[in-house]
């Protein structure tokens, strides 16, 4: 019989990194930090060794390709992008292997910050990471388009935004026969599906998003991961079988038990591959 060859790929979401610092209260953060932060403890120390177990239980996974789907810190302090730039350092995984892209928290402090990260303490990560839209990330038996779907928003919002021309670098690349073959995997922070109340869609949902839905339905070999939520999702967009899926929240996990999702690539679709730790 024939070996099939399977690419695995492990998702991790919504890191939340905070600046290292030595102390563990809470009084020590800026008011954004502790607004952004309502509800979950300020502990730096915890969220980098969250983000470390993670990044080693995708690791001990086989991974061939990590995805981080964005909320990569919690303000978007360069601070932050330098204390997670030092756990992925630490972590010894090929920058080739990694792709990040951001959330609505890392634009909280600027909308520069995402592009002075790349070119700054993540320097190593950018040639797989969003930065332009229909930018591929090619990896042979699969193919990632990471967007970058922040938008400028006060604290008080959580919204993405996929631009008109964000969405035909999508539908550009889905037509082109050199991707028809195998699965096209969109990272994105926000899930491409709308929430169910409207108003609640303005603020956290993803605008433009239905453009996105609609290339998943219309492209079978079209795929989307997405963070933001902090749970788990498998949506079935039309054709029977889920086309986006949503990681839980590495700031979430309990410590020492890191949950990563697993998708194996096979037989030219993708296909979820269970979480590890859950
Ligand atoms: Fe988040």
């Amino acid at each position: 019989m024939q070996e099939t060859t399977v690419t695995r790929i492990a998702h991790v979401s919504d890191v939340h990194m905070l600046a290292s610092r030595p102390s563990r209260s809470r009084a020590g953060y800026s008011m954004g930090v502790r607004f952004v932060s309502i509800g979950r403890p300020l502990d730096a120390q915890a969220r980098a060794r969250k983000f470390q177990l993670s990044l080693a239980a995708a690791k001990r996974s086989h991974a061939d390709h990590i995805v981080v789907s964005g909320d990569l810190t919690e303000i978007g302090s360069p601070a932050e992008f330098e204390a997670l730039a030092e756990t992925l350092h630490d972590a010894r995984i090929d920058p080739e292997r990694i792709t990040l892209v951001p959330g609505n928290h890392d634009a909280y402090t600027s909308m520069e910050a995402w592009k002075w990260a790349l070119a700054g303490p993540l320097a190593a990560y950018a040639s797989s990471a969003a930065t332009v839209p229909g930018k591929v990330v090619d990896r042979g038996s699969v193919a990632f388009l990471p967007l970058d779907v922040t938008r400028s928003q006060p604290l008080t919002r959580s919204a993405g935004e996929l631009t008109a021309s964000a969405a035909e670098a999508v539908e550009r690349r889905a037509n082109d026969a050199a991707f028809r073959q195998r699965p096209l995997v969109v990272v994105a922070h926000h899930p491409p599906f709308a929430h169910a109340v409207g108003a609640w869609q303005w603020i956290d949902g993803l605008a433009g998003g239905a453009r996105l839905m609609s290339l998943l339905a219309s492209f079978t070999n079209l795929y989307a991961l997405h963070g933001h939520l902090h749970y788990v999702v498998d949506k079935i967009v039309q054709l029977g079988r889920a086309h986006a899926f949503g990681a839980p929240a590495i700031v979430d996990d309990k410590e020492d038990r890191p949950r990563v999702r697993l998708y194996d690539v096979r037989d030219g679709g993708l296909e979820a591959a269970g979480i590890v730790g859950a």
